[in-house]
């Protein structure tokens, strides 16, 4: 372990509130302010703790825009402590110099177990069920109660094949013996989809015949209500739609009213647009599975998308390295 003055330390800020074994790590290295009361700083707040920050350790509900980098002139690195950074406006953090990292791989295995507990859940009326038998409703049993949709051995439809998509298609076809259908802007290499199991379809052929379909694809702009009324009514009314991926890439009304006119057997949402709010529409109907973005919440992995985080800020500020970086900012900042 390297050992600095305070005053040569580089000063970074934890944006939220993270396991305290990590934090320990960063003030080994590091002048650390800590967000440990884990509040939910408005950008000019955020924008007021940076000052003076070399590095800052944050998660996809707090933007890095051109703004933030244009108040925050010492800043150098952005680490996400999650896969997905959408809330990182790229074009600006290459403009100003400045490193944006995420935390990809340790969390591809839990968050695919979780798209399938989602589509179990929805499609076996888990959490339906548990209502009704919760509220003393379960008086007998009945032929048909709380009949539920296949799972196996049907046609899984996934958008989006990137490291998650294809740990939920590995699922889905040796597990499940489900036939995988999917498509992506890039088609996958031959040896990947026969590890999968999985064969590329054009968007339409995947919306028309997916017994459930999954979304796993990243957000961005060109995504946005990628998922709306069209293409839900492409849909078979006996399918499960599951979002893991990002609010805004469903458009959530639309869902909920084809959800609530029977068009589709039912959802497993973790993300929203908007969230924490839902849209009040999907509280009403009881054929969906609503979680909190809970998807790569196991304390296993949400210690390794800390330490993770922690690593980038190390390995960048202390060694020139980040490890996982999604830009690669032509002239850093100094
Ligand atoms: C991710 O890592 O992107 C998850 O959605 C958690 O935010």
């Amino acid at each position: 372990m390297e050992h600095r003055s305070a005053a040569q330390r580089p000063a970074i800020l934890v944006a939220r509130r993270i396991f305290p074994s990590t934090l320990q790590r960063l003030r080994q290295h590091f002048e650390v302010e800590a967000n440990d009361a884990d509040e939910e700083w408005s950008p000019p707040q955020l924008i007021e703790r940076l000052q003076g920050k070399a590095g800052v350790l944050l998660t996809g509900t707090q933007r890095v825009d051109a703004a933030l980098l244009a108040a925050c002139p010492q800043l150098r690195i952005a680490a996400n402590m999650t896969v997905g950074y959408n809330n990182f406006d790229l074009a600006a953090m290459d403009a100003a110099g400045v490193v944006g990292t995420n935390t990809p791989d340790v969390l591809t295995e839990t968050t695919a177990d979780f798209g399938m507990a989602l589509l179990l859940a929805a499609a076996r009326r888990v959490t339906e069920s548990e209502r009704f038998l919760r509220a003393g409703q379960w008086t007998r049993w009945t032929v048909d109660l709380f009949a539920g949709a296949e799972v196996h051995a049907t046609t899984l439809g996934i958008l989006g094949m990137g490291r998650i998509g294809q740990a939920i298609a590995r699922r889905a076809a040796h597990g499940f013996g489900m036939r995988v259908l999917y498509h992506n802007r890039r088609r996958l290499d031959p040896a990947i989809e026969a590890d999968c199991r999985a064969t590329w379809v054009d968007k339409g052929t995947l919306l028309r015949e997916a017994d459930h379909l999954m979304l796993v694809l990243p957000y961005t702009p060109a995504n946005h209500h990628i998922i709306g009324a069209a293409e839900l009514a492409q849909m078979k009314p006996s399918a499960v739609l599951v979002n893991l991926a990002r609010g805004g890439i469903v458009d959530d009304a639309a869902l909920a009213q084809a959800l609530r006119e029977g068009r589709l057997a039912a959802a497993g949402l973790d993300v929203f647009e908007g969230e924490p709010n839902v849209h009040p529409g999907l509280l009403e109907v009881p054929n969906v599975v609503l979680t909190p973005h809970i998807a790569s919440a196991t304390l296993r992995t949400r210690q390794a998308m800390a330490d993770l985080a922690a690593d980038n800020l190390i390995g960048y500020l202390l060694h020139g390295r980040a490890l996982t970086p999604v830009n690669h900012p032509p002239q850093p900042r100094a």
